[in-house]
């Protein structure tokens, strides 16, 4: 008798899945579709892409080529890797392709927030980005302040262990919160970083609002920040003291180009602070990783700053001319996104019913504009697996049409230089101070995210 139950019970299970599957079939079954699978309902292919990464990517496309649908972390995408199409998508978001980043990052970073507006709102909230950081602003405020920052961040770092996964991560709020507010350490800044921290969390968390979850802490998380600001923006109201910053631009006389609301206000700094902040600090830990690894690099990065040191005195900041001297220095910061692919790509949605590449996209599909294998691509980029900096100098790569490190179109990085500025500097007083080794056994994990799960030690010492 019991045998039989074991019996009825597999075989309604067997109906059970194959239930699944068949509906996941017909439910995504509509004429035109791109070729691809859909896997489970509600899972879709999240754990294979998740477990396999980038493999799962190229498998897809060896059986159904560089446009395929799946199901991938909680929505029906196409993934486009080919890189015409790519850049066709990042142009035409007047055409309804949008930003599709997910729920738990909208609902954290705010409504007004960059990736959550489109059209006239975006072009104003980008022209008031844009404001705080033209060259302009960078040669005149922004450098000297990332000078200041970055020679004060690296003292006393002589005899020391440091993971530099931390320090980086540390390094790259700390900046973005000095220049946006002239906050140095204090106590405005220890209540605000592990705020900071879990807002980060919650942003990559499944949008789950329940006691406990990253996504709950994130948003009560991002509660604090807005308070904290509310508050900052209320003193800065009633100070007379003039400052120098991005908070005294956005809060500036009525006659300003961009006026933005209190909320507007506290959303772009939240993402000032949020965009620059992975992107820098991973880049700049990478950096050390390739230095370290590749001595002629090394060598050569030092003589590039060494030379910029040699022809100042000790207490002369890095200026504008001394940054666009660094091109060395730059060809290491775009070889390291490069090959440690930092950013794999960038996601859309659409808001209509669609045709791309000759198939039918339906509206609310995300798109995964997948671009780390450009990164990789032997056409592009000769002997891509090893890291030559020298490559970035031979021909004019930066301004070539497949270069998606920095996205593309309408909503490439408005922070590029900011952010170059902010490792190159980092970089310039790292190397001329000290020399370092690793103290070894770290891992890197490169796949969702570029990380070392355990911290990259390393062991520092001055001159
Ligand atoms: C090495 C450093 C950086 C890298 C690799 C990087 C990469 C990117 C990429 C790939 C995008 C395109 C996103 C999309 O199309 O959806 C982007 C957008 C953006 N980045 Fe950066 N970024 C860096 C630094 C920064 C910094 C320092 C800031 C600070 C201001 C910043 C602010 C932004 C903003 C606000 C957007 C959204 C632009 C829009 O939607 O119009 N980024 N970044």
């Amino acid at each position: 008798m019991s045998f039989l139950m074991v019996i009825l019970l597999a075989l309604l299970l067997l109906c059970f899945f194959s239930f699944l599957l068949r509906w996941s079939v017909v439910r995504y079954n509509k004429k035109g579709l791109p070729p691809g699978t859909m896997g489970w309902p509600i899972f879709g292919e999240t754990t294979e892409f998740l477990k396999q990464g980038p493999n799962f990517m190229k498998n897809q496309r060896a059986r159904y080529g560089s446009f395929f649908k799946s199901h991938i972390l909680g929505c029906p995408t196409i993934v486009c890797m080919d890189p015409e199409i790519n850049r066709y998508i990042l142009m035409n978001e007047a055409k309804g392709l949008v930003p599709g980043y997910p729920k738990s990052m909208l609902d954290i970073l705010g409504k007004c927030n960059i990736a959550a507006v489109h059209g006239s709102t975006h072009k104003y909230m980008r022209g008031a980005l844009l404001s705080l950081i033209n060259p302009t602003m960078m040669r005149n405020h922004l450098l000297p302040t990332i000078d200041v920052f970055m020679r004060t961040y690296l003292n006393d770092w002589d005899d020391r262990i440091i993971n530099i996964q931390d320090k980086s991560k540390e390094m790259a709020f700390l900046s973005a919160l000095k220049q946006i507010a002239s906050i140095d350490s204090g106590l405005l800044c220890d209540s605000f970083m592990p705020e900071f921290f879990k807002l980060v969390l919650g942003t990559l968390s499944l949008p789950i609002d329940f006691p406990g979850t990253n996504y709950r802490r994130g948003i009560q998380a991002r509660k604090n920040i807005v308070s904290i600001l509310s508050q900052l923006i209320e003193e800065r109201r009633s100070c007379q003291q003039p400052h120098q910053d991005m908070l005294s631009c956005l809060l500036g006389s009525d006659d300003i180009k961009y006026k933005l609301t209190d909320q507007e206000i506290i959303d772009l700094i939240i993402t000032i602070i949020y965009s620059g902040y992975e992107t820098v600090s991973t880049t700049s830990m990478m950096a050390v990783k390739y230095l370290h690894d590749h001595p002629l690099v090394l060598q050569e990065l030092k003589r590039e700053q060494f030379s910029v040191k040699e022809r100042k005195k000790p207490e002369d900041p890095i200026d504008w001319n001394d940054l666009k001297s660094m091109r060395f220095t730059r060809a290491v910061i775009f070889e390291t996104s490069r090959l440690a692919t930092i950013v794999n790509g960038v996601l859309r949605k659409t808001t209509k019913d669609m045709e791309l590449n000759g198939f039918l996209v339906p509206k609310g599909w995300r798109i995964y504009v997948y671009t780390r294998e450009i990164n990789y691509d032997p056409f592009l980029y000769a002997d891509p697996l090893s890291f030559n900096p020298w490559r970035w100098l031979d021909k004019n790569m930066e301004s070539h049409s497949n270069f998606f490190i920095f996205g593309g179109g309408t909503r490439q990085c408005p922070g590029k230089e900011l952010g170059i500025a902010e490792i190159s500097t980092f970089l310039h007083y790292f190397v001329t101070r000290y020399r370092w080794e690793e103290v070894g056994g770290d891992k890197l994990t490169k796949f969702p995210r570029v990380e070392a799960p355990n911290g990259l030690h390393i062991r520092v010492s001055s001159y």
